[in-house]
Formats: structure tokens, sequence, C-alpha cells
């Protein structure tokens, strides 16, 4: 029997149901644990959860869109935030993203083609004293220079393992 994505992610979704439970305050947890495995929430997904948690599409929507951590689209293996915020710009937050750019090839908003890395501008970090403040998935990085941008990508390279280029679908799996 031919197995599909939407069946995965369907076994995957009653899996998260039976770890957290099936009613309202389960939502965050699965969309999180969607979002960490998957790298993205997508319309089917807002739906099967809608139906096992007997809530309406819309509301499972309002909660994607409403939280910076949720996507719709597809992001990287490595989701790296950048502060913008006022202590971290006057700490050199502008030089860190130019070597951001320059080393991954993306601007901000952007995912690289081969899946690994997505770009994004955040807002205060809480560590503002040690500014220029970045996240990568859930570690952060504080007094980030231009150089540790080298050393934090090298990391990450090294945790993805071999190149193989996938393509957004190929993140379903
Ligand atoms: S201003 Fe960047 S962490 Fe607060």
């Amino acid at each position: 029997m031919l197995i599909t994505q939407q069946d995965k992610l369907t076994n995957t979704i009653d899996r998260l149901v039976e770890r957290h439970g099936g009613d309202r305050s389960a939502l965050i947890p699965i969309l999180q644990d969607i979002q960490e495995h998957h790298h993205a929430i997508i319309d089917f997904a807002m739906q099967t959860i809608a139906d096992r948690l007997s809530l309406h599409p819309v509301e499972v929507y309002a909660v994607v869109t409403f939280y910076a951590f949720l996507n719709e689209e597809y992001h990287g293996r490595f989701v790296i935030r950048l502060c913008r915020t006022i202590s971290c710009d006057m700490a050199g937050k502008d030089a860190v993203a130019r070597q951001l750019r320059n080393d991954l090839g993306i601007d901000f908003g952007e995912t690289t083609p081969d899946g690994r890395f997505t770009l994004e501008w955040a807002h205060c970090l809480g560590m503002c004293d040690q500014g220029p403040a970045m996240l990568v998935n859930n570690q952060v990085f504080t007094r980030v220079t231009p150089e540790g941008v080298h050393d934090i990508l090298a990391a990450c390279t090294q945790a993805f393992g071999p190149h193989t280029p996938q393509t957004a679908e190929g993140l379903l799996v």
C-alpha cells in the first residue's frame, strides 16, 4: 500500500494527540512538535489538528499566524533569528546581518535552496546587555561578531551532516 506524505503527517499528529492529549490545551505543544520536525505547519496539518482537537480550523490558523515561532511556510533545518531591537542595533547587529547574508547567500525572510538555513529578524530576545543577540533554533548566542558567524554556521553545517539537497517536500519525510 502506498503511504503518502499526508498519511505520515496524520500518523504523526495522532501520536502527538496521544502524547499531549486531545483537548484545546494540547494545541500549542502539538504545533511546536510539528514545527520542529516538519519545519512547517501546512494547511493539511492545521485541518487535521483541528479535527482531532475538535476545534475550528480558523482557531488553529489564528494560533499559527500569531506566534513567530510557528510558520505555514517551510523553514530550514536551522532557523537563525537576529535581534534587531535598539540595544542589539547599537551593539553592531548590522555587521552581523551583513555577514549572515554574505555567508548564506540569502536575505532575511528567505531559506537557502538546500533547506538548511532560514534567516529571520527577531525582536528583543531578553539579552540586551549582551548584544548583538541571535537565536539558532532554540539556542541563544550573545555578543555575536561577524567572525563568530563563521563558527556558528560551521557548527550547524557539521551537525547537518553530508550535503543532501532537499526540496521543501523532502523535508516532510
Ligand atoms: S535588544 Fe536585542 S536582545 Fe534585547
